[in-house]
């Protein structure tokens, strides 16, 4: 977008776009951002200084439009730095806080894309399409993945790194003797979000099924930042009550005695569902102020129900060589009870940062390939 006009006062840069929009910027805000290589390091657009290094009264003296770029002085240092109207256009922060967050409920149980392994290997469109679904919907399926052991790994390192716990590189999920968690057993599984007792939680979870021969053993997943608006709309005060007190989580097992706390509810500074924790297996006993204790209850209960809720339920029998890929601090899982026949599925734990930053590759090299 080109830049109309430019006006400028010692402390804000308004820039007027070809369309009459405008975005302000404040003078340090510009300081701080100056480019060129004096500022910042040609190879790798490293920023070379350091705030403190900056005068506190530095402000704007002067602001011009030259060439497309805003050409900026600053007082007291004498200097003249230019801003390509792209870059200002990329990082104007002057603007209405939105969110363009997809949510899903049952509906998606008929329509979640299945992603083909062979497709997602072969073609970036495909890896991007797939990784995709990943951030924005919190959930991705992929088919035809080989159901050999240890595919859950590499189907993680497609994008990013294998997080290994205590339960190894990958766990299995299956129904074993003397077993050491609810998981490993045909029992059903209320929906939930895994290891809250882990610092950080693991982001991301892979589970990929092998045998599913069994009666039942159906996947059931909920999308928590759907029931967190849901709950935010129906009742703001339980909404502020789990989005501000953190609860006690607790996973014990011979030679290991993990704990954390966390908040059933994350917003971020501007009030947007950032995670969801859930898990009534390792929530440990409660220990909020008396006060706040009773009301906290009664909104964790609201959240509880809300979230079993059939509505916002999207069921699927994981077949052998389906995968699905998953936040896990927004997409609950749980399953259905089995019995008759054999179910194994494979897991592993992955983070978000490489997913996002192989999306973001992804992205600017079709840009480019487009150009
Ligand atoms: C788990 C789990 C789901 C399943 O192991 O934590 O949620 O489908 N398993 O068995
Ligand atoms: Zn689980």
């Amino acid at each position: 977008m080109k830049i109309s006009e430019v006006s400028f006062t010692a402390d804000v840069l308004t820039v007027t776009w070809q369309d009459g929009s405008a975005s302000r910027f404040h003078g340090m805000w510009l300081r701080d951002n100056a480019q060129g290589s004096d500022y910042r390091h040609p190879d790798n657009d490293q920023r070379l200084f350091d705030l403190t290094e900056v005068p506190a009264d530095s402000h704007i003296a002067d602001a011009a439009l030259r060439d497309g770029q805003v050409q900026v002085h600053f007082q007291p240092e004498k200097i003249a730095v230019g801003y390509p109207a792209s870059y200002l256009h990329q990082y104007a922060y002057d603007r209405p806080d939105g969110s363009d967050q997809q949510v899903w409920g049952a509906a998606l149980s008929d329509s979640l894309t299945r992603h083909s392994y062979e497709q997602v290997l072969a073609d970036p469109a495909a890896r991007l399409h797939w990784l995709e679904d990943a951030v924005d919907k919190g959930i991705a399926l992929l088919t035809g993945v080989p159901c050999e052991p240890g595919q859950v790994m590499k189907t993680a390192e497609i994008f990013g790194f294998v997080r290994e716990t205590n339960y190894g590189r990958l766990f299995e999920v299956r129904s074993e003797p003397n077993p050491v968690n609810l998981a490993f057993t045909p029992v059903g599984l209320n929906v939930h979000t895994d290891n809250p007792y882990r610092d950080p939680v693991p982001g991301l979870q892979l589970l990929h099924c092998l045998v599913n021969d069994a009666e039942g053993g159906q996947s059931v997943f909920v999308d928590g930042f759907r029931t967190a608006t849901l709950l935010r709309q129906e009742d703001p005060e339980a909404f502020r009550l789990l989005s501000t007190y953190s609860l006690p989580f607790r996973y014990r097992e011979p030679g290991t005695d993990l704990q954390s706390r966390k908040r059933l509810i994350e917003v971020d500074d501007r009030g947007r569902i950032t995670a969801v924790r859930y898990n009534n297996r390792s929530a440990a006993p409660m220990d909020l102020p008396f006060d706040v204790a009773g009301d906290f209850y009664r909104a964790y209960r609201k959240f509880a129900d809300l979230l079993h809720q059939e509505d916002g339920e999207l069921r699927l029998k994981l077949m052998p060589g389906e995968l699905v890929l998953f936040d896990n601090e927004r997409a609950l899982h749980g399953r259905t009870g089995f019995s008759g026949g054999a179910r194994h599925l494979q897991g592993c734990y992955a983070d978000k940062d490489a997913l996002r930053s192989m999306r973001c590759v992804l992205t600017n090299e079709m840009r480019e390939a487009a150009e």
